[in-house]
């Protein structure tokens, strides 16, 4: 169901909920203090740094400084987006999450509500499944998959289905306006409909979350085309949707690594020799999307091609659009198998440990990238090193910013022996600079600005301390200030009951990250004396900034003179004084 999930509804959930259980339901906590500490479920480590705070409903890590609220934590631990994560925790909660109603933009279709087209779907592939047992046409399917070593269990683990010879079985059985949505008529151009899969093995491709989003379609003999498949729908997007996905997610949330293949049947056969973390696109290029998706499950992917032409180009198409994609952390490995074979035939013609160990001697991308790349030029000559620079250059500023562009452009650099860009350079100098190398890392002084917004972020109740006469904040200026007033803006605004809820407003805003950062700071303050502290850290906050301004105030008067308003001002700040 699309539409906005309302506000409200998070924050009211955000206090509904507790985070110590939810998170103690995923990472055991044991009580230490105020606070519930674990071993860190985001970095490897021996001894626990990682605490959850019931009064301010937030997670932190001292260790890797990960931090955040409930839905923080469910899209971290869990890889979710945000709408699954609020969903989940919804689910945690038991209650159901509203919609706010969207009005449809003119001309597009009617994204309201799809649960009829999953519905239909869904009733499809039962019946498919059904005609492939229970039916002497559907025999013939069988002993297909039969012939192919195909196991009755795994074809129902993927809910194998067979669509029978005839032009109406599904009209007949399901509604024409749903069957059309969900693309599995062809509608003529004299408004006739038939079933767009015919005697033809049935593969139900589901979403991540087990709803059937489409179908291919294999034919049981030679003629062609060998499969068709659903055409894009409300619920069916191909560049997105991986097939074997939630078959793999259901036997492992966090596979060590994911196979990429070409193919269904390569699928099928790999779970058949007990492989089941592979998936495959659905006949066209992987996309950049659909490896984002997987790399939320996992830190490596192997993309398996066929090592003819076709593979080896397909092969290439994908490292291209792996590049950008290769965040640190990330590894992508290239398998080429020999020419004319698939994972299917292969594992048929070895054996599983022959393929197992092809899988981990696969070639990592940058190896795979430079020997294609380099390889098609002459690199004793100049010529062939600048066409080699040319080549590889643009391709290599796809990757995002890190050590792996870094060591990239090493290899480039040592390639074809040049001073390349200026920006490597100084991408070099920036990272240097920002990891502070020969210096220990030491966490900065907290200042009291910093001190002031961290208090007030982990007590959101702080603000109505806040003086409101004298000279008041909104006329001060320090380093911090915007952010100090805009946390009292909305708490005065949003009223949140809860650290975790302040936090969340600030979602997807460009203070996201200074505010998660200082919501998780942790202060040498004794337990019950944050009040004063912070009372005391912000009269010295206003008391030096005042300062500042009087100085500024009187030095601008005897160089230049003041405007009537900044007159104002220094009378204020001497009042103050006194
Ligand atoms: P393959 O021909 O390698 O498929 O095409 P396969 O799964 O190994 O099939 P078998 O072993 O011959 O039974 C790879 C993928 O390309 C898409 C399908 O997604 C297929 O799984 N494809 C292929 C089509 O969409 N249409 C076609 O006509 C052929
Ligand atoms: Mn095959």
């Amino acid at each position: 169901m699309s539409g906005r999930i309302p506000r409200q509804f998070i924050d009211d959930l955000l206090v509904r909920i507790d985070i110590v259980d939810l998170i103690d339901s995923r990472v055991p906590l044991k009580k230490s203090g105020s606070n519930f500490t674990a071993r860190c479920p985001f970095h490897a480590e021996k001894t626990p740094s990682f605490s959850v705070n019931r009064g301010k409903q937030i997670y932190h890590c001292f260790g890797c400084g990960a931090s955040g609220n409930a839905i923080g934590f469910l899209m971290e631990f869990n890889h979710l987006g945000f709408v699954e994560a609020v969903e989940d925790l919804a689910a945690f909660a038991g209650v159901d999450v509203p919609r706010e109603l969207v009005d449809n933009e003119p001309g597009l279709p009617d994204k309201k509500n799809v649960s009829h087209v999953y519905d239909v779907l869904a009733g499809v592939a039962g019946f498919y499944a059904e005609q492939l047992r229970g039916n002497a046409e559907g025999r013939v399917a069988v002993d297909y998959l039969k012939a192919r070593g195909v196991s009755g269990e795994v074809a129902r683990d993927f809910l194998l289905g067979y669509a029978p010879s005839k032009w109406d079985a599904l009209v007949a059985r399901f509604g024409q306006a749903d069957l059309v949505e969900a693309g599995m008529l062809v509608v003529k151009d004299d408004g006739k409909v038939y079933d767009r899969f015919r005697g033809r093995l049935m593969f139900p491709i589901r979403d991540r979350r087990k709803r059937v989003i489409g179908f291919g379609g294999r034919v049981l003999d030679s003629s062609l085309p060998k499969y068709l498949n659903s055409p894009e729908t409300v619920v069916f997007s191909k560049s997105k949707e991986l097939y074997g996905i939630y078959e793999l997610l259901e036997r492992n949330s966090k596979p060590e690594r994911i196979l990429v293949v070409e193919g269904y049947m390569d699928v099928i056969a790999l779970a058949q020799f007990g492989i089941f973390n592979a998936v495959a696109a659905l006949g066209t290029a992987t996309s950049k999307m659909q490896i984002d998706l997987l790399f939320r499950f996992t830190s490596e992917l192997v993309f398996c091609f066929d090592g003819d032409n076709a593979g080896r180009q397909a092969a290439w198409k994908a490292t291209e659009a792996a590049l950008p994609c290769l965040r640190d952390g990330r590894q992508i490995k290239i398998m080429l198998l020999p020419q004319g074979q698939d994972p299917d035939s292969l594992l048929r013609t070895e054996n599983l440990s022959a393929f197992t160990e092809r899988i981990r001697s696969a070639q990592v991308l940058s190896d795979y990238f430079f020997q294609n790349i380099a390889g098609l030029s002459d690199l004793s000559t100049v010529e062939g090193r600048s066409q080699l620079l040319a080549a590889a250059k643009p391709a290599l500023e796809k990757v995002p910013a890190g050590f792996f562009r870094e060591m990239m452009f090493a290899r480039l650099q040592e390639l074809t022996a040049t001073r390349i860009a200026v920006d490597v350079v100084e991408n070099q100098t920036r990272l240097k600079s920002k990891f502070g190398v020969g210096k220990v890392a030491q966490s900065p002084r907290v200042s009291l600005a910093r001190k002031v917004i961290a208090l007030l972020l982990q007590h959101p109740n702080f603000a109505g301390l806040v003086e409101k006469d004298g000279v008041v904040l909104d006329e001060l200026s320090f380093a911090g200030v915007e952010l100090l007033r805009d946390v009292l803006r909305r708490i005065a605004l949003e009223k949140p009951e809860n650290s975790a809820i302040l936090l969340e407003s600030y979602r997807e805003t460009s203070q996201e990250k200074a505010i998660k950062a200082l919501a998780g700071l942790e202060l040498d303050v004794p337990v019950g004396g944050e009040e004063a502290e912070f009372c005391g850290a912000l009269k010295q906050l206003c008391k030096q900034a005042k300062e500042a301004m009087l100085n500024g105030l009187i030095e601008k008067e005897s160089r230049e003179g003041l405007v009537f308003e900044e007159k104002e001002m220094l009378r204020k700040l001497l009042r103050d004084k006194t």
